[in-house]
């Protein structure tokens, strides 16, 4: 129901993506009053032995953007329980604490909201305690998880097996937090409400798509956890396939969560296997300084991969998935390049091809490359953009965080933009036999500097599958 006092519980609460995400997102929607005050606790546990002002202390300087008497009265709202993570004492009491919490609050029914803020590898014996101790009597409970959900396909299975046997798949919220932000959600109704692009998104318009991600800082003191996985794990294979599916798919039957995710299994289904002179990977210099990190370490920091969909809209249309930290910017963006026009009477070939770029981050854009007469006495052409930039066109619009999005439609009850456990597994069958072959030594990692574009090596695939850096201006020489 939607109804009722709500409880979230979250779990890991000292460590950092509670600190840095869980309790600002809370916070917010606090503030906003999607969380009412007299209907919602949040319950913070974890090892650590802490009082509920310790907690408290933790976490405020890292709750921002509102005023301090709201802040304050957040605050009032957290208590602390402290325990193991696979003793029934600690979530015995944590249990107790709720309950005392719904008893005192009188409403009729309850709702229990726990969040993992935790490393997946107590995944299986925490959600073995919450499903023997904490289950909600009179109300729903849900479960959000984090990402990685698993290092492969068979881990991942294991692990969704392991939780299915604990839980639903309507209990569960496979948390993917690309799918909370707004240009991301905004893919859908850009593909789908728009006549224009309907009949151009297809192998006959498109020549190719770029999905990139890019940080310009490291591991950062992540070392440790990032040597396991890499970037493939950290961020190909879950955001930005995500993204990819949402660029790739066909059209829902409707907007409902089961529809949509349905599409996004196809899509996922259509993925050939990826060869192994389709991917350039990159380790940038110094990541092997961080002394949890191996020095023989061959973990990619950096990769390309193109994915070729095996369909009727895309056969022949290669995507191209990049990632990479240590580089020389920070952003997100999905550049569709469209075919060269046919008979250019222009002679633009090539360095005007039609551009559409969807910048997810920072300042969410999206612009179109279009040719255009360069402004002037003489016939010259130039590339020029129609612009949408979110902060010039929504001036006063305050774009919500992807974390508070999510917690909220976790709340709501809305699946929508959470991975489904068949999706999580089509998404591991396209990456586990390359990752395996990297584990194992097979494909090498190129060094880059940090600070830089990547290996040149990754430019140079994406030219050789189709991709045509475009050029400012373009000069007809009269004949
Ligand atoms: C996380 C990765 O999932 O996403 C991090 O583990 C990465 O390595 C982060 O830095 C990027 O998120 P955003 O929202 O800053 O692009």
């Amino acid at each position: 129901s939607e109804h009722g006092c709500l409880s979230v519980i979250v779990l890991g609460a000292s460590g950092d993506l509670a600190k840095k995400k869980t309790f600002p997102a809370l916070f917010h929607l606090f503030a906003q009053g999607f969380l009412q005050s007299g209907e919602v606790h949040i319950f913070g546990y974890a090892r650590s032995n802490l009082s509920d002002d310790g907690l408290r202390e933790r976490i405020r300087g890292y709750l921002k953007g509102a005023s301090e008497e709201h802040l304050s009265e957040f605050l009032q709202h957290i208590k602390y329980v402290s325990g193991s993570y696979d003793s029934g004492e600690g979530f015995e009491k944590l249990n107790k604490e709720v309950s005392e919490y719904e008893m005192s609050n009188k409403s009729e029914s309850s709702r229990r909201l726990f969040y993992l803020a935790l490393p997946p590898s107590v995944y299986p014996s925490v959600c073995k305690m919450i499903r023997t101790y904490c289950m909600n009597p009179s109300g729903w409970t849900r479960v959000i998880v984090e990402k990685p959900f698993g290092k492969d396909l068979d881990s991942a299975e294991e692990l969704s097996a392991q939780l299915g046997e604990l839980f639903d798949e309507n209990q569960l919220y496979r948390i993917d937090h690309y799918l909370g932000k707004e240009l991301v959600q905004n893919l859908l109704v850009l593909r789908f409400a728009n006549r224009l692009f309907l009949p151009l998104w297809n192998r006959d318009n498109i020549d190719n798509i770029q999905i990139v991600f890019r940080e310009d800082f490291g591991t950062d003191g992540r070392g440790g956890y990032f040597d396991q996985y890499g970037i493939i794990r950290d961020i190909i294979q879950n955001h930005l396939l995500q993204v990819f599916c949402l660029v790739a798919m066909e059209k829902p039957v409707s907007l409902k969560p089961e529809h949509i995710r349905d599409e996004k299994v196809k899509v996922l289904q259509s993925v050939n296997p990826i060869k192994h002179d389709e991917v350039v990977l990159g380790q940038y210099e110094g990541y092997k300084d961080d002394p949890t990190v191996p020095d023989d370490s061959n973990t990619p920091t950096f990769a390309s991969v193109v994915l070729r969909v095996h369909n009727e809209r895309w056969e022949g249309v290669p995507f191209i998935l990049k990632a990479g930290k240590a580089l020389s910017s920070r952003k997100a963006e999905v550049r569709v390049q469209f075919k060269d026009v046919p008979g250019d009477i222009f002679r633009c070939k090539k360095q005007g091809r039609n551009e559409f770029v969807i910048r997810l981050q920072p300042s969410e854009a999206m612009y179109m490359k279009l040719t255009v007469k360069k402004p002037g006495l003489e016939m010259a052409t130039e590339q020029s953009e129609l612009d949408l930039s979110y902060g010039m066109r929504y001036q006063n619009v305050k774009i919500p965080e992807a974390y508070e999005r999510l917690i909220l439609d976790t709340i709501r009850g809305d699946q929508q933009h959470f991975v489904r456990r068949d999706e999580l597994k089509a998404a591991w069958q396209i990456f586990t036999p390359l990752l395996h072959d990297i584990d194992a030594g097979r494909l090498k990692a190129i060094p880059y500097q940090p600070g830089s574009r990547g290996p040149k090596e990754a430019d140079e695939l994406s030219s050789r599958v189709g991709y045509v850096q475009t050029h400012g201006y373009i000069w007809i020489p009269p004949t």
